[in-house]
């Protein structure tokens, strides 16, 4: 499909040489074909009018016509009466390599993936009234670059919000805005990078990919720490002789468990003596069902954690914001890296998430999605304990993603792909594993994004794979 320009169409970018000798209309008719037959001109596109285009070369508008009618005559546009210029359909040579569209996913009946949330209950009411709002009372001098650290605004609402919420010492002159967890991630290493740390842990099962990619691009070596049930190891952190570790204390990804009260003083201590940082991936605290949520480990030793923070499940992936809490001896290197990085984010987003979240719409969504996500893990527990009773469920106090333990003699590849081939998406917990092993079987069944019936026909469909009984 081209590209349907609506009113004035861009300019187009050609030249002419006047001191070349060829004559002008020959170099504007050549220039034209070679951009048609490149595809740079698609089928369908519209050209400048003659009048506009003889304007912009400085040309006679009489060559410009000549210019046309000749290409015309070839093939190469068409002009209909009372409409403009034209790239003709069959005048394209080089064929354009074709993209693939990025949610080229194929339809399933349910699509278990994780870390999305309810994409369809993105608060577009409330997003849009946040917009208007905050442009229509942005000060001229927001639409400068700004402080690299963010919006003054909102580092003021999100550090208020998560002193409340989450029991974190927030402060707005540590609070730096990023463009979600993964470029918070980047920041934090690179920042540590600086100070000297050269090894980074990461807790396994975790998200093994995601930590080795970011280590490395900020030149540190990433190493795998075991996760029990009281959460990550700290006793086998310390002989590893790393000197920061990535960890999801809240709900840990991707097994569920919480960081003990125990083990998060000693992870805490351990910072302390080992002069040592812990980057804290405050995942999925905004949706606990068992009890109140559990206060950000931040909370404990500001001058120790890094707590990064991100809208992506609470409101969508696409917002692409988020947040750091800076401990005193690197908010100045975070700073200066987000500055590097791409100058702050931009303004008028940020301003849009203040609004919403100091209007209360913020908290009135995450109340409503904290309901759609409660009935959509009733409807998964039920439907299992129906069609796969053999398959234990843990992991499921908060977040929307539930650990599958699969029964003995199941295996997570054929599961997954026998799935596949009736037409649900499944995904192994083997992705998880520094090791990559397989064993034991389990699954991470995510249900942000699948509607209640598509949960109930999804595990109907798979449920006899899952019990070993296929
Ligand atoms: C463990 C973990 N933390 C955080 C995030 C959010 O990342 P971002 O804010 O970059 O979208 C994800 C996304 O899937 C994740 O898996």
């Amino acid at each position: 499909m081209p590209v349907q320009w609506a009113g004035l169409s861009p300019e187009l970018l050609l030249t002419v040489d006047r001191d070349s000798g060829d004559r002008l209309c020959a170099q504007l008719e050549r220039q034209l074909r070679d951009a048609i037959r490149s595809g740079r001109l698609q089928a369908g596109e519209r050209l400048p009018s003659s009048r506009e285009l003889a304007r912009a070369l400085g040309l006679s508008r009489g060559l410009v016509q000549d210019c046309y009618g000749q290409l015309q005559a070839e093939g190469y546009l068409v002009t209909r009466v009372g409409s403009a210029t034209r790239v003709a359909a069959c005048a394209q040579v080089a064929p354009v390599p074709a993209t693939a569209p990025p949610d080229a996913r194929p339809r399933l009946i349910a699509d278990f993936r994780h870390g999305v949330p309810d994409l369809a209950s993105f608060p577009l009411a409330d997003w849009l009234w946040a917009t208007r709002e905050a442009a229509r009372t942005m000060p001229t001098a927001e639409f400068d670059y700004g402080d690299p650290r963010g919006s003054s605004a909102l580092r003021e609402v999100v550090a208020g919000y998560l002193r409340r919420v989450r029991g974190a010492a927030a402060d707005p002159a540590r609070t730096v805005v990023c463009s979600g967890y993964a470029q918070g991630l980047s920041l934090a290493l690179r920042a540590l990078a600086r100070r000297g740390v050269r090894v980074v842990a990461y807790e396994d099962p975790g998200g093994p990919a995601t930590a080795r990619a970011a280590a490395d691009a900020a030149g540190l070596t990433a190493v795998p720490v075991p996760v029990d049930e009281d959460g990550l190891d700290v006793r086998a952190l310390d002989a590893t002789g790393a000197r920061a570790v990535i960890v999801t204390p809240a709900h840990q990804w991707p097994t569920g468990v919480v960081l003990t009260p125990a083990r998060r003083h000693t992870l805490v201590e351990w910072a302390a003596r080992r002069d040592a940082y812990v980057i804290e991936d405050d995942y999925d605290a905004e949706f606990r069902y068992d009890r109140e949520p559990v206060g950000a480990l931040q909370g404990l030793a500001a001058d120790r954690v890094i707590s990064i923070g991100t809208v992506s499940k609470s409101l969508a992936p696409a917002l692409r914001l988020g947040w750091l809490l800076c401990p005193p001896a690197l908010v100045d290197a975070i700073t200066d890296l987000k500055r590097i990085a791409d100058r702050g984010s931009p303004s008028l987003d940020q301003l849009a998430l203040a609004r919403l979240i100091e209007s209360g719409r913020y908290d009135r969504h995450l109340r409503r999605m904290r309901t759609t996500y409660a009935t959509r893990r009733t409807a998964l527990v039920e439907a299992l304990a129906r069609h796969a009773p053999a398959v234990r469920l843990s992991g499921l106090a908060a977040g929307f993603h539930a650990v599958a333990h699969l029964p003995e003699g199941v295996g997570e590849r054929v599961v997954v792909a026998e799935a596949r081939s009736r037409g649900v998406g499944l995904y192994g917990m083997s992705a998880c594993r520094a090791s990559g092993d397989e064993a034991p079987a389990l699954l991470i069944l995510g249900f942000g994004d699948v509607p209640e019936r598509a949960i109930v026909a999804g595990v109907a469909a798979v449920g006899d794979v899952l019990g070993g009984r296929a």
